[in-house]
């Protein structure tokens, strides 16, 4: 049957992909509101060919609607989310608002599925982009050898902080490349041919948020709060894609013959592993627009006797955000 969706942050980068997905995947939509900030209520976004006007969320009467995704950052998402939640919808959120609490469950689609009906207060949390690709890979690893620590390093693009980063790494690149000053302005500094070793906001322990995201995010999905994570966010000049070297310490050692065959079983997953130039996954040659989680690079750890190295790499705002938003969606809808 059909049901009424509502997009919030519908005119963001990962707002935009929501629609083009739940087009592709011909996601059964009645109804469809998509909602903005006044800024750019009137407006027009394309869903399926159409145009579709934006309206004000500020202003917008949210009974009737069956599934709202939204993505328009935290302080929208703690709003408004418990407002169409009490209206009868069924929220899934991207933004972090809510990820920590015991009573939200916080769901990848091929890993803790299940976790979907038990939502007290009609809310769903979208995992963090980079915990969403590494989970995908590390899941089957884990049920079956027992993680018990892992380090992990991201090179993360610009398109996870939103559309105005996309913007600048654009400008910059021009800018520096006819000699001018590149006037960083969304990131602290130079982003275009640069690395950048912070994400979100530096917390007392000397993580940032999207570092402790990790850890808490890890422990939460997998159901283990013993699991060690050391983790390093980087922001990288990439328009589209996360890329994660990932260090991990199991309980049982496994081979790589036996990662590649837990992998290779796995959902939402793809192997790229030829152990020679160009055989393996990158965001802009495998990740960027495609929905799987790509692994390559798998190694035994030399330094010890039961690691595994691998190299993990989707698009951040499609297995990241947008498809795993669409994916508990459709979880939602099997429910009826
Ligand atoms: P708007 O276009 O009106 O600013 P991104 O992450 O790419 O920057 O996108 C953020 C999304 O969240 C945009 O669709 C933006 O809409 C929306 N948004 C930001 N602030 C608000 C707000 N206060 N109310 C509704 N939507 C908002």
């Amino acid at each position: 049957q059909q049901v009424t969706v509502a997009i919030v942050g519908a005119t963001g980068a990962v707002g935009e992909t929501l629609l083009s997905i739940l087009a592709e995947r011909s996601f059964p939509i009645g109804r469809l509101h998509v909602l903005a900030s006044e800024r750019s209520a009137g407006s027009q976004v394309e869903f399926d060919g159409r145009k579709i006007t934006v309206e004000d969320l500020a202003t917008f009467d949210p009974a009737g609607v069956d599934i709202a995704l939204f993505s328009a950052g935290g302080s929208v998402s703690k709003e408004y989310a418990p407002k169409f939640a009490a209206a009868g919808a069924v929220v899934i959120d991207n933004s972090s608002a809510f990820r920590y609490d015991d009573d939200i469950p916080l769901v990848v689609a091929e890993v803790n599925p299940e976790q979907v009906r038990n939502r007290p207060r009609g809310i769903i949390a979208n995992p963090n982009c980079s915990t969403m690709q590494m989970l995908v890979a590390l899941a089957p690893i884990h049920r079956e050898a027992g993680i018990t620590r892992l380090n992990v390093a991201t090179y993360q693009s610009v398109s996870g902080t939103g559309r105005r980063a996309l913007e600048e790494l654009g400008k910059q690149t021009a800018r520096l490349l006819s000699f001018q000053d590149p006037e960083p302005d969304v990131y602290p500094v130079q982003i275009a041919f640069n690395v950048i070793p912070h994400g979100g906001d530096f917390t007392d322990n000397g993580y940032t948020t999207e570092e402790m995201k990790l850890v808490w995010e890890t422990r939460k999905i997998l159901g283990e709060d013993s699991i060690g994570v050391n983790a390093t966010v980087a922001r990288v000049p990439v328009f589209y894609g996360h890329s994660e070297a990932v260090h991990i310490e199991t309980r049982e050692k496994v081979s790589v013959e036996r990662a590649r065959e837990l992998l290779s079983q796995a959902p939402g997953l793809e192997i790229v592993d030829e152990r020679a130039p160009g055989g393996y996954p990158t965001a802009v040659t495998h990740a960027s627009g495609q929905d799987p989680v790509y692994v390559g690079r798998i190694r035994e750890d030399i330094s010890h006797p039961r690691g595994l190295s691998m190299w993990i790499v989707a698009d951040n705002i499609r297995k990241g955000a947008a498809l795993n938003a669409v994916q508990l969606a459709e979880l939602v809808l099997a429910e009826r």
